[in-house]
């Protein structure tokens, strides 16, 4: 099985059916994040997944009211259990390490026939308040899973040639 066409597939969607994620689907999907790397294999995360209504409403409101936020039927947030750890090269490896497990979860989701988008635009507080997490955590993301029910047109992306040198800058 070839992995780019589902990698190039993948694209963020913002309208979901109201039609529930399978509890198998929703397993293969943590799994596959769980098993993204981390620096060190030190896995310094926590990923709390909502479904129930009153939550995800609750960080919907959290999201600045956004309303794709509140319609897709699961909702994860990537948290970290560790905020200070830095890596060899003195950057801090949660906001990388995280992005890792989040991306792989959405690749899975693809591989499910589900849609997802991942969501920035919150209030960390509240949504901390909300899930209950440690003051002393971070909320990374949020990641919307769900039954697409709109077909956007994909982002596009730059020229290869614009991202990508041999050898040199
Ligand atoms: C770190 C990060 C934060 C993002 N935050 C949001 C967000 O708050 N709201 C949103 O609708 N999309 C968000 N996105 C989705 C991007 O807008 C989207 O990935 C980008 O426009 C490319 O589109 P594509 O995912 O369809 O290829 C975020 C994506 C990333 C990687």
């Amino acid at each position: 099985m070839e992995i780019l066409p589902e990698i190039i597939r993948r694209k963020s969607v913002r309208q979901f059916k109201q039609k529930p994620v399978g509890k198998q689907q929703l397993s293969r999907i943590l799994e596959a994040g769980l098993k993204a790397p981390s620096a060190k294999n030190r896995q310094a995360w926590r990923f709390i997944v909502i479904q129930k209504e009153e939550l995800r409403k609750r960080l919907q409101e959290a999201s600045f009211g956004l309303e794709y936020v509140g319609q897709a039927p699961v909702m994860v947030a990537a948290c970290t259990t560790n905020i200070d750890y830095r890596m060899p090269n003195g950057q801090l490896s949660y906001p990388i390490d995280i992005a890792f497990a989040v991306s792989f979860m959405m690749l899975q989701a693809v591989h499910e026939g589900l849609a997802t988008c991942c969501i920035s635009t919150y209030d960390e507080q509240e949504v901390k308040e909300i899930l209950t997490i440690p003051f002393s955590m971070r909320v990374v993301m949020l990641l919307l899973i769900g039954h697409s029910d709109a077909d956007p047109e994909p982002a596009g992306r730059k020229p290869m040639k614009r991202s990508v040198s041999f050898d040199h800058w």
